[in-house]
């Protein structure tokens, strides 16, 4: 069978990562986050002081941000893929509140996107992927065979994300939460580069009273009536 590209956009804590994953198992494609690409680098601009007064020194970031190294590889004990900057993994440091704070700002940055979306292009060159993020469908790949695009109310985004922190040990509030992924809405839907918004060619998915089973069903759905 030929292999395609598909791309899923939306909202923040939609679980477009948990859908995106489960789809790329199951006919075999290689699934890639983007946003962990743009959370990494997030990570690097604090670990490496790059944030003065709550604005990202961008003539720094600028120097660096070429040489920096994003790669994906699987934990052979969980099956699932885990994120490294520079060689060191960095899966539970990038989905912390310190990173999720300061991404979106990260992430408006032009020339940090320029360089994103080359990776991004050319992990998806051989197709066979599933790709998640917020302008997948629109910049990343504008010829995308299957584009979906998420969304679901912020009061159910943030109480699956917080779920998800909580399971790791985490105890922010569900109010923290619930800022945090509104914040992030607005930051990426008003950002002059390639701003979050659905593609005119994608789905629509508003996932907030579906099972995981039904979207899961849903979405292998529009796979087998594009392939
Ligand atoms: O998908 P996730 O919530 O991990 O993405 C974190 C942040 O990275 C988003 O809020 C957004 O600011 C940025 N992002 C982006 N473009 C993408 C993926 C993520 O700007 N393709």
């Amino acid at each position: 069978t030929t292999k395609i590209v598909i791309a899923i956009d939306g909202f923040s804590s939609c679980g477009k990562s948990t859908m995106a994953k489960e789809l790329a198992r199951k006919i075999g494609y290689v699934y890639i986050d983007s946003g962990a690409m743009y959370r990494a680098v997030t990570l690097y601009c604090i670990d490496n002081d790059l944030f003065e007064n709550d604005t990202v020194n961008e003539s720094e970031l600028q120097k660096v941000i070429n040489t920096l190294q994003i790669t994906f590889k699987i934990n052979p004990e969980s099956g699932k893929p885990e994120t490294y900057l520079n060689g060191e993994n960095v899966e539970n440091e990038i989905r912390s509140m310190r990173v999720s704070d300061k991404v979106s700002q990260v992430s408006a940055i032009p020339f940090v996107r320029e360089a994103m979306v080359a990776q991004q292009q050319a992990l998806g060159k051989q197709k066979g992927v599933v790709m998640d993020g917020r302008d997948i469908g629109t910049t990343v790949f504008p010829d995308a065979e299957l584009k979906i695009f998420v969304t679901a109310s912020p009061e159910t985004r943030a109480q699956r994300r917080l779920d998800e922190l909580q399971k790791k040990g985490s105890n922010v509030s569900f109010e923290e939460v619930l800022d945090n992924v509104k914040k992030r809405d607005y930051i990426d839907q008003n950002r002059e580069i390639s701003p979050l918004r659905k593609a005119d060619d994608a789905l629509l998915l508003d996932n907030s009273k579906m099972t995981l089973a039904e979207q899961d069903a849903w979405l292998i759905a529009q796979y087998n009536r594009v392939i």
